[in-house]
């Protein structure tokens, strides 16, 4: 190999951050464009279930092996009356769906949200209207949903053909209240209150539940991070996490400061987790608030086209993006932003799945396929259980119109200790030049380098289509292991999964 920069990285398994919770690798469904209509849910599709669901979407969601599912929006929610979506097809209602304008027909509720989440081996977490309702919704919603049965609700859902109950876990306090553009849009005190006694009534019905209340819509929301005081304020005691979501776009082009956009991140969980900690300390509380990432992505390639949209049809082709390259070298970046924070960070989800801002897209009647962002994710997912560790990383930076001080290696290492499996991911956010990673894993006795796959491509702006899939990662990284030191070429913006197998011989 020629001599290219350097960057080092010391991994000792005694540097712990702390065990990954699986659910940060969860994603999230809207009623929003064909992300149910078309999306998992197209009767008469050749590849539907008897019950409507696409099998080859199921398929691809269980390549990723999404652990939680967010449901039913986003903004959606905020006006959302989820007795619309129960009981028989034939009775639902048609409703004008404000956050997205478009014609609601309830073929998909609840229960048909439940039944796919288990054919595609994933958990349900649950959002409650908090815009233009609040506790009575709330409260019935979960006793339809969790009550065992003798009373109203759980009866109902029993007429509804299910005898069991959901055992939904976890639950969010509404989405986004902080933002003007929410339906029923509250202050941080409105919020906070209406949160508080929700959370105090929905305990009641079920003791056993989790509940997330809305942190800022992103970093840049001008209550942001009094928004966080204050709900919390109200909140501490009642709720287990706050939530976060943020999307990033490079409008102007400049790549160099889109890749670097984690630092932004890394800065929004790092305010949240102070702020939280200070709300504790106020309240002389000994109780941890947790992180509930619940909406990140990127989101921008769509915005003019959902301009031209006329309102009121069912299912449109919204927030449609397709993603390139580089979306995928920054998707990449941002689960590794989760897994430095694996203490907090305890759940986030991609938004969304499937065709809206999603890893998996589908034709109407057609193919499902995979976008370039579909493999960072899947590479972290899968290979991103176990432990975090926090390795001690040298790596040469740079500047941008946005940022300063940006290390060329970006880098997140996770040791599954059961299965003798060390995996580091890297990106390498030089856009011209490949960067020599030298790793000491001397504490790894015996591993051996099992696989490196990489995903690279000449072109920033590469897609994948319907047809073709440009964008795809292969297996022969460049490295070697030699006295306990790994080195890895890093080619100019590529991503990497370094994975670590103790030698069986
Ligand atoms: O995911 C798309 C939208 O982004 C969600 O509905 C909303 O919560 C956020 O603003």
């Amino acid at each position: 190999m020629n001599e290219a920069r350097k960057a080092t990285m010391t991994i000792d398994r005694e540097f712990k951050i702390a065990e990954v919770d699986e659910r940060i690798y969860g994603s999230f469904i809207e009623h929003l464009g064909r992300a149910v209509y078309g999306g998992i849910y197209e009767p008469g599709h050749p590849k539907a279930t008897a019950g409507g669901y696409r099998q080859d979407v199921i398929d691809l969601v269980k390549e990723l092996q999404v652990p939680i599912v967010r449901y039913p929006g986003g903004n959606m929610v905020s006006a959302y009356n989820w007795e619309d979506g129960v009981g028989p097809l034939e009775d639902r209602p048609k409703r004008l769906e404000l956050a997205w304008r478009v014609l609601e027909p309830n073929h998909v509720g609840t229960n048909e949200f439940v039944d796919w989440a288990k054919l595609a081996d994933t958990d349900v977490m649950m959002a409650v209207n908090l815009g233009t309702r609040g506790i009575d919704a709330a409260r019935n919603l979960l006793e339809y949903c969790n009550h065992p049965e003798g009373s109203y609700w759980s009866d109902l859902r029993k007429e509804h053909g299910y005898a069991a109950p959901h055992a939904i876990k976890t639950w969010c306090l509404g989405n986004e209240m902080d933002g003007p553009w929410q339906v029923g849009h509250k202050t941080a005190d409105e919020y906070g209150r209406l949160a508080s006694e929700t959370a105090k009534a929905m305990r009641l019905v079920d003791p056993t539940i989790e509940l997330v209340a809305c942190g800022s819509s992103n970093i840049n929301m001008p209550t942001f991070p009094q928004w966080e005081a204050t709900t919390l304020d109200h909140t501490y005691e009642d709720v287990d996490y706050i939530s976060l979501h943020q999307y990033y776009g490079n409008r102007s082009n400049d790549s160099a400061s889109y890749l670097a956009k984690t630092l932004d991140m890394d800065r929004f969980i790092e305010t949240v987790i102070a702020t939280c900690d200070y709300i504790k300390a106020k309240k002389r509380s000994k109780k941890k608030m947790y992180l509930s990432f619940d909406e990140w992505n990127v989101w921008y390639h769509s915005n003019e086209a959902d301009r031209q949209l006329e309102p009121w049809s069912v299912a449109p082709p919204q927030l449609e993006d397709v993603y390139n390259f580089e979306d995928a070298l920054l998707v990449g970046s941002m689960l590794m932003s989760f897994l430095r924070r694996a203490d907090r960070v305890k759940m986030a989800c991609m938004a969304q799945l499937v065709n809206v801002i999603a890893p998996i897209m589908t034709e109407n009647g057609g193919d499902a396929w995979r976008q370039t962002i579909f493999f960072p994710y899947m590479h972290v997912s899968v290979f991103g259980r176990g432990t975090s560790l926090q390795p001690v990383i040298q790596s040469p930076t740079y500047d941008t119109k946005e940022y300063t001080d940006v290390p060329h290696l970006d880098s997140a290492v996770v040791f599954n200790e059961e299965a003798d499996e060390l995996t580091i991911f890297a990106l390498n956010r030089h856009l011209e030049e490949a960067l020599d990673l030298h790793i000491d894993v001397r504490g790894f006795e015996g591993y051996r380098i099992a696989e490196h796959i990489v995903l690279e491509n000449g072109d920033l702006k590469a897609v994948n289509t319907a047809g073709k899939q440009s964008v795809q990662p292969h297996r022969n990284g460049t490295s070697k292991l030699e006295d306990g030191r790994v080195t890895a070429r890093l080619s100019n913006a590529s991503w990497h999964v370094l994975r670590l197998k103790a030698s069986s011989e």
